[in-house]
Formats: structure tokens, sequence, C-alpha cells
């Protein structure tokens, strides 16, 4: 059955309830459908082509065109197996994807969870950090019982270990809508229908340092954000927290790089306090900065990475929780395992789909790309910020944020209804309408979000900068009229 697009529309509005979408706000408007992709290119069922500044949802890392060499991988693998579990079981796949993901993450981080997306990817990595601890604990009390002279206070001193199952993220930090992962998330929008959640995240500071005052120093900059976070695992008993969960460079809110020696003060932290550091690579792992890891580019040495997008470029449903050797240890007794499992996870197809995706990555030199491209897209992005409505172009490799102010000696921002007109009013459909995708977003303060497949090249960040520029010019005249 082939649909025309009239068709189409009518049956998405009768029956797709899509996701973080006001559904009554389409009217009598057409619901954006996407037919096909190429290269940095979509196109929609008007036959309209637009470049995409986002990559899916900062995902499509190596463009939309390798369909054929990715499907025929993804066929063969239907061919041999098309379904079998990770659940006491392996298979040639999952196995190798493990090994390969293992060998491109940085130091020990050797250990290789199969999960089907990034919210899973969060919250496997919180409960794998609570039972950590459990089994660390009861490994201690095992140790404790058979010491020859069987001491009594060091056996109830094991025994009587504190519960740690609290976790810090960061304010407005995005990790996921599943109920754990939401918990974690830093966004109050999206947590607040679906209070109370699960017990107990804290949120700190994060590193967005276009707000700060101007006279402060980097090294007090960063200082300051250590404090907070330190104060607050002090104020939550650091006995009872398990996991520190941060994105290597925050994307919600705009692209907030970290400070210099922001992550080795976290490190040193997590490691005084015995808290495990997961690094959440959703976004920023598979090259996104010029790296397979950000916890790489900035030396982070978590003890967890989660990951998803990047892996497959979204050409599969496929996340993973890396973890180090050092957290898997508790878990190699032969009476322990990680009480947790997923149909999906590690599934055949989607292995077979991430292989090649890393095949296409490493053959196409994509990395490379991104390093040797990321100083001449920052300063075409940066010539935006000629525009009076332009405060700030922050961000890294191919992952950027120009900030939106109304005020740029002052750095005054929108208020919510002035977000409103701005972003939903105006930019959005204006940048839409010029056939350019990117987000405009104020989940923080108003910022527009750029995020290209990684495989763009000059042309098509000169497009991108010419669209922004021409709707971003309007969007100042039309703030200030
Ligand atoms: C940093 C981060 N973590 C987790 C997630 C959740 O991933 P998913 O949408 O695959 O569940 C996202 C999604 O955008 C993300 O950006």
């Amino acid at each position: 059955m082939s649909l025309t697009g009239v068709d189409l529309q009518k049956l998405a509005k009768d029956h797709l309830w899509m996701h973080f979408t006001r559904m009554g706000g389409y009217g009598t408007a057409e619901v954006p459908i996407i037919v096909r992709g190429d290269g940095c290119y979509l196109e929609d069922s008007n036959g309209k082509r637009y470049l995409d500044a986002l990559a899916g949802l900062f995902s499509v890392n190596i463009g939309y065109g390798h369909g054929e060499e990715i499907g025929q991988a993804a066929l063969e693998q239907m061919r041999e197996l098309p379904f079998y579990t990770n659940w006491a079981n392996a298979h040639p796949r999952a196995i190798e994807l493990a090994a390969e993901v293992a060998s491109l993450a940085p130091g020990d981080l050797n250990r290789v969870f199969f999960v089907s997306g990034g919210s899973e990817a969060v919250e496997s990595a919180w409960k794998l950090a609570r039972q950590y601890y459990l089994v660390h604990g009861e490994k201690k009390v095992r140790a404790a019982l058979a010491e020859p002279e069987n001491r009594h206070d060091s056996i109830v001193a094991a025994a009587h270990q504190p519960h740690r199952y609290k976790a810090i993220a960061r304010h407005i930090a995005y990790h996921g809508t599943t109920m754990g992962a939401l918990s974690i998330n830093g966004i109050n929008a999206i947590r607040a229908p679906f209070e109370p959640l699960v017990p107990e995240v804290r949120h700190v500071r994060n590193t967005n340092r276009y707000h700060r005052p101007p006279e402060e120093t980097e090294a007090e900059f960063t200082a300051m954000l250590l404090d907070d976070l330190e104060q607050t695992i002090l104020a939550m008993g650091p006995e009872t927290v398990c996991l520190v969960h941060m994105e290597p460079v925050q994307n919600s809110g705009g692209c907030f790089t970290p400070p210099l020696g922001y992550w080795q003060g976290v490190r040193e932290i997590c490691t005084r306090y015995d808290i495990l550091l997961s690094c959440d690579e959703v976004i920023t792992g598979f090259g996104r900065v010029g790296y397979w890891f950000a916890s790489e580019r900035y030396d982070i040495k978590p003890d967890i990475i989660t990951s998803a997008k990047g892996l497959s470029s979204s050409y599969a449903a496929i996340g993973a929780v890396i973890a180090t050797d050092r957290v898997m240890e508790p878990f190699l007794e032969s009476s322990s395992m990680y009480t947790h499992g997923i149909t999906f996870g590690g599934h055949p197809v989607m292995c077979a789909i991430a292989l090649k995706n890393i095949e296409i990555m490493k053959r196409e030199k994509v990395m490379e790309h991104v390093r040797e491209k990321e100083g001449i897209f920052r300063a075409k992005l940066e010539t935006l910020l000629d525009l009076p409505i332009v405060g700030d172009v922050r961000g890294t490799g191919f992952f950027y944020a120009i900030e939106l102010v109304k005020n740029k000696e002052t750095r005054e921002t929108f208020s919510a209804e002035e977000c409103e007109s701005l972003l939903r009013g105006y930019l959005s459909p204006a940048l839409f309408e010029a056939g350019l995708i990117c987000r405009s977003d104020d989940r923080g303060d108003p910022v527009v979000q750029i995020s290209p497949p990684l495989v763009a090249g000059e042309a098509e960040m000169d497009e991108i900068v010419g669209i922004l520029g021409d709707a971003l010019a309007e969007a100042s005249r039309r703030m200030t009229a």
C-alpha cells in the first residue's frame, strides 16, 4: 500500500501520538512528514528539502546516506540469526560489538552491557551503581567472615555499611524519560508532571559560565562548581550516595563545556567519597566532539559511560552501559549477578548495525574530519555574534549552541512570554520554512542548538550559518520593534 501525502496527514493526525508534541497544536496545519534522507539532507512528503543541522536528535552521526550498506549488514544478520537474547547467553554480534566498544572506550572501561537506548542506559547505570555497593558490601562481609581470627567488630562493620542509593546530576541536564532517568533529569518542566520521582536525586550547578560575573576567573568558577558538588554530597550524606551522573558537555541549556580543571576535580571528589562517576555520553559518544568518547578528550576517567544514539548513528535502537573492570569485579563472584535485563538488550540485528556503523566511521575517518573542521565550523558560527540578538556561541566539535539575549551588554535574557513568541512564534517555524532543521530551546536560557551529521562539510556549514543569519537578523528586528 502506498499512501499519498494527504492520506498520511490524516492518518498521522488520527493515530500517531508523537513524542514531546503539542498534538492539539496542528489544527489545520500540516504535521511535518519526513520521507527520505541522504547525507545531511532530509525530504518531506511535499518534496521539500531540509538541511538537518540536528542530525535527527544529535544522533545520525554518519548522515542519512548509508542505508544500503547498513541494510545489507542487517539483512545478513536477519538471515543468520534474527534474534537471540543476552540473558545467560551470548551470540557473535553482541560479543564482537562489546569487544569493539571496549577497544574504543578509554582506560579500563572494558565491560559492556547493551540496552535499547539512552534512557535505558541511564536507568541501568543508576541501578548498576546501587547494586554495585550492595554486592561490594556482601563481599566485604564474606571476607570478614573468612578472616582466620573471625573478628566480630570487622564483621559487624562490614554488615552495617549504609545503603548507597542516591544520585547527583546537574541543573537543566536532560538524561531521558523513564522514571529513573527522569529522576536524574534536571529539567523541572518535564519532571513536575510525574512527581514523586525515584528517591533521591539532587542537582548541582552546571558549567554555564555566560551569566557568571565577568570578573570571575576560570579557576574561581571551577572552584565554585566543585565546592557546590562537595557541599551537596556532604548534605546528602556521602555514605548514601552511589552515583554522580553528568554529560562531559551538557547539551540542555546549550552546550556547556567544562572549565579547566573541572573534570579532574569531579573525579577527585568522587574518588574521595567512594562514589561512582558516570559520564552520560549518549550525545557526546561516537564522534560528536571529535573523539570516540568525550571522556577521552577531557581525560575524565569515569567508572561508567552511558551511550546510545551515535553507537549506531541511530540506524538501530541500541545503547550501552560501559563499565570499568573495577565496577564489574564484585559481580564476577560466582554467586552474584547484576539483577537487570531487557529482552532487546544486545539484539543481534541492532549489534550488526552498530558494528557496521563503527566500521563506516573508521573508514570515512569521521573523528579526524570533526577535529580538522571544528575550528572552521566555530569560526563560521561566531560571525553570527555580529547580530544584536546573539549573545554567545559555545560548544566544541560538531556540537554548538547560540544563546539569544535581549541585551548584549547586560546579557539580560528574554522573559518566558518573549521566549514563547521568539522561539515558538517566530524562530522555529521560520528556520523550518527556510529549510533548516535545528532546535530552538528554552529549557534553560533561550538557545539555538546545532549538531549536524559528522560528515557535514564546509558547504553545509555555510548553508547553516546563512539561514541562521537571516532568521536571527529578522528575530532581532522583531524583538526590538
Ligand atoms: C544526554 C542524554 N542522555 C540520555 C538521553 C535519553 O536517550 P533516549 O532518548 O535514547 O532514551 C538523551 C536523549 O536525548 C540525552 O541527550
